[in-house]
């Protein structure tokens, strides 16, 4: 059970996470950050969530609202999250790397490496009995981070399939799904986003 102190608790060390991050200046997208006055992305959401979703990094929107999925990627992820009934603010959604990589290339392997650990704290607070990783990155990080390294397929094989991890607070599902943003140009994969995020519902 969630009492409200351990509410209270979630929030500050997530503050915390938040304030390191604002002052990343060893981050490599720092620079670009500050330049183009953008902000970074911690996440956002319950912090009682039992799911939890996680994508790449932020694209320009995120970046200059704050926000995780706020763009085009983001109203389909509303989408998916509206067909299995399950409303976006008790969901904790955020990404690997929290700052937008220049022109939204993908993020280096230094990069993930650098805001990985921030990550790591964010799935101990917040304890999700459901990991879903969006993209093939998210995919990647989070199977490695449970030890499920001989597990790892391509995302067209591993897409809608469940895989039993163990953390600290307990046994969670990870649920790897393509990225929503593949949705926006081939029309087919929005019915596959569909019918994957079907299986989220098993473990609600
Ligand atoms: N794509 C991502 O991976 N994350 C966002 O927050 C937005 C788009």
């Amino acid at each position: 059970m969630t009492t409200e102190a351990s509410l209270h608790e979630r929030k500050e060390k997530m503050r915390a996470i938040r304030d390191e991050i604002i002052a990343l200046t060893q981050s490599p997208l720092y620079a670009y950050r500050v330049k183009n006055s953008a902000l970074p992305v911690i996440g956002e959401g319950s912090h009682a969530a039992k799911i939890m979703c996680i994508g790449e990094a932020p694209g320009l929107n995120e970046a200059k609202t704050g926000r995780p999925f706020v763009g085009a990627a983001g109203k389909f992820l509303n989408e998916l999250l509206e067909g299995i009934s399950v409303k976006r603010e008790d969901v904790y959604i955020t990404n690997i790397v929290k700052d937008r990589p220049p022109e939204n290339r993908d993020p280096t392997p230094q990069e993930i490496e650098l805001y990985g650990p921030f990550l790591d704290r964010q799935i101990d607070i917040i304890q999700p009995r459901v990991i879903v990783t969006l993209g093939r990155f998210s995919m990647n990080y989070i199977m490695q981070k449970f030890g499920l390294d001989f597990d790892i397929e391509p995302i067209s094989k591993a897409h809608g399939k469940t895989y039993t991890a163990t953390a600290s607070f307990g046994e969670l599902k990870i649920l790897p799904l393509y990225h929503p943003a593949v949705a926006l140009y081939n029309g087919s994969m929005r019915d596959v986003l569909k019918k994957d995020f079907e299986v989220v519902k098993k473990f609600l």
